[in-house]
């Protein structure tokens, strides 16, 4: 049940590919002690290898038994690591530095809107596979979008 009723928030639980994920952090380009924000963080394998490049992260993840199970596999990162239960949406983003997603279409133009009315400082999206109606990616690789809000 947990992982198919999601669908109406946002997506299905389906993780990046392992080979994408060095890719997608890669393409956000963040340095060392910059926060990632993953909306919906899935397993929390983009987590562990965001904060192996010593960046700080936070994820938000609907699934309980997908909270669960990373918190369990990152909470040896102590405080570099933060793991929420609970629907983004309803959440005002934390100050951060990039946000990456692996989301549907139809939440992409949501999504745009709550970055720009809530980001205060400049931050770069990653979104595997979807892409913000209307709006050109700074860069793309192998199915990673990146945009810049200034
Ligand atoms: C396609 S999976 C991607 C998982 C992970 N980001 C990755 O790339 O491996 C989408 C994830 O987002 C979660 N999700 C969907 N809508 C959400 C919402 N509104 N709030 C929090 N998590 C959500 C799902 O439970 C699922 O784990």
């Amino acid at each position: 049940m947990a992982f198919t009723f999601v669908i109406i928030f946002g997506a299905p639980f389906l993780p990046t590919l392992k080979q994408q994920v060095p890719k997608a952090l890669d393409l956000i380009d963040l340095q060392a002690g910059q926060t990632l924000l993953e909306l919906g963080s899935g397993d929390g394998r983009i987590l562990i290898a965001a904060v192996e490049r010593e960046l700080k992260v936070v994820g938000y993840e609907l699934n309980p038994f997908l909270v669960l199970y990373s918190w369990l596999r990152t909470r040896k990162y102590g405080s570099q690591v933060k793991v929420v239960w609970g629907n983004f949406w309803h959440k005002k983003l934390p100050p951060t530095d990039g946000i990456f997603v692996f989301l549907l279409q139809p939440y992409m133009h949501k999504l745009d809107i709550k970055i720009m009315q809530e980001c205060s400082k400049p931050v770069k999206l990653v979104s595997f596979a979807f892409t913000i109606p209307d709006k050109k990616p700074t860069k793309k690789r192998g199915g990673l979008y990146r945009y810049d809000y200034k």
